[in-house]
């Protein structure tokens, strides 16, 4: 019997921490990683833990189903170094040369900020177009995937209610269909409305804590496991769980009672006075601005964080749940603060933020109200007629102008990030690499919430030739990218207004 299903995943400290994840269709003895920084070479050997996952028959033709996902964390790591492994237990050992094609690679954060890319998507089930999406995501390489949730669809009806339709052997088709990703790149995730599997715990994470080891530096990892945050050289990633705070899907608003709301602005907080963080992007399910007439905005996004993000200057949100791809203006308090045309440049403390919903990862399509509009087939409108959930799951009408870029098909989310030159020279917060003689960039008060950051975020057209042959080849059912690039700007670029007593160069150029 072999392992399969490997997932990777970052602990806290994406330096030094990776968590190695698999399954196994029955129980087995003494399961275990080894890594090396050969492949011939994988002497070091670290248990697994097992977390058992019991189902029991959800319905008339289902049969109750056990799971066996097992987690090892591999700590101590060294930074910025690719490391062989390979996941075993008695009877089937990687190290044996008959299983050398089983084994895989990772590689851990650099210690100072570098060039690189992520990926993000959301709403993503077992189809051949999620699986095409994995590959194309795959040709990126990219430094770590976010999943923005509604991961696999073993929920079919997303409620979060006892009475969903619920199969939970589509997991296991779902981590083979991963594996091809994610036995190589951290795969994180987030919780989305079908996510919530009441059966399993009181909030219905109970499966999602067995199958996934996202780092455990949340507000409270046991009960909410999709809530996180991780440092990846100059950018500082944050997971939320949007079911919290939903308007429109109502299982699980209110469940943290606000302790998600005060760790997030804690948590952003922290961030924006870490030296050597450019940029924040978070990512969570629900949309705080889509357009779509499958769910539109969220209101209950809008005021629990939004503020939040505007108060501490995020650069980049990413949601999903509404099955398309979709990027705003940039936004303030709800109103276009700058239009931002596709190629355009952002600077987020000065012009507001961007809002990308990259729902297209595979599941069936939903349709916006007005054309599409994007690289090439440019349709700009002055409003789009759409709605957001009020409190009571009302739908409000609102006249949107920030919807920007709406593209309907299969889609990613592709991010380059490049570190400013004063992040390069701050080093990491643990401050071994600091040049001493390069200054730090300079920093407003503490608690100040908008300072200059030396970097930027440009969006880029590169991935759009992809659309295009997809689209030529397969009228839009293929799996596209569309690429948001971040560049270092430092001290060149737009250079916003004083802040603080000082400028900075931090902007958002858009794309797609
Ligand atoms: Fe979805
Ligand atoms: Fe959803």
């Amino acid at each position: 019997m072999a392992p399969f299903g490997r997932h990777l995943a970052f602990g806290a400290d994406p330096r030094t921490q990776m968590r190695v994840s698999w399954q196994v269709p029955f129980a087995v003895r003494h399961p275990f990683v080894r890594v090396g920084l050969k492949p011939w070479d994988l002497s070091r050997r670290i248990p697994a833990e097992e977390r058992p996952l019991h189902t029991p028959p959800l319905g008339k033709d289902l049969p109750a189903v056990d799971q066996l996902f097992l987690h090892a964390a591999l700590d101590n790591l060294a930074p910025g170094q690719t490391y062989y492994y390979g996941v075993g237990h008695d009877g089937f050992d990687p190290a044996d040369t008959r299983h050398f094609g089983t084994i895989g690679t990772f590689t851990t954060a650099p210690t100072r900020p570098e060039t690189f890319v992520f990926t993000a998507f959301g709403d993503q089930g077992v189809s051949y177009q999620a699986l095409a999406n994995d590959q194309l995501i795959l040709g990126q390489n990219p430094a770590f995937h976010l999943h923005a949730g509604d991961i696999c669809y073993a929920d079919d009806s997303g409620a979060g209610k006892p009475t969903d339709v619920y199969d939970a052997r589509v997991w296991d088709q779902f981590l083979a269909q991963t594996e091809s990703v994610a036995a190589s790149v951290p795969w994180m995730v987030t919780t989305g409305n079908h996510d919530m599997e009441a059966w399993y715990s009181p909030n219905g994470y109970g499966g999602q804590s067995a199958r996934w080891a996202m780092p455990d530096n949340g507000f409270d990892a046991r009960h909410a496991p999709g809530v996180y945050s991780f440092v990846y050289g100059n950018v500082g990633v944050v997971a939320l769980d949007a079911n919290d705070v939903s308007y429109e899907i109502t299982a699980n608003t209110g469940y943290s009672g606000g302790r998600q709301t005060r760790w997030l602005e804690r948590r952003l907080r922290e961030l924006r006075e870490r030296p050597g963080i450019d940029f924040i992007v978070v990512f969570f399910h629900h949309c705080a601005y889509s357009t779509t007439k499958g769910h539109a905005s969220d209101g209950g996004v809008r005021d629990a964080w939004v503020p939040l993000f505007e108060k501490y200057t995020v650069d980049l949100v990413i949601n999903g749940h509404n099955h398309v791809y979709e990027r705003t203006d940039a936004i303030r308090r709800g109103r276009v603060a700058r239009r931002v045309p596709i190629g355009e440049t952002v600077d987020s403390t000065r012009d507001g933020i961007v809002y990308v919903t990259a729902g297209g990862a595979g599941k069936s399509l939903y349709d916006f109200p007005v054309p599409d509009s994007y690289e090439g087939h440019v349709k700009n409108r002055e409003s789009v007629a759409s709605y957001y959930w009020r409190k009571g799951r009302a739908k409000v009408t609102e006249t949107v102008e920030w919807s920007r870029v709406r593209y309907t098909g299969y889609s990613f989310l592709a991010v380059e990030a490049e570190p400013g030159p004063a992040a390069a020279a701050a080093g990491d917060d643990a401050g071994g690499e600091r040049g001493a003689d390069r200054p730090l960039r300079r920093r407003a008060g503490r608690g100040r919430a908008r300072r200059g950051r030396p970097g930027s975020v440009t969006c880029d057209a590169a991935v759009v030739a992809t659309v295009e042959r997809a689209l030529e080849r397969g009228g839009g059912v293929h799996p596209v990218g569309v690429a948001l690039r971040a560049v270092g700007g430092g001290t060149g670029g737009t250079a916003g207004p004083a802040d603080g007593g000082f400028g900075h160069g931090s902007r958002l150029l858009c794309e797609s």
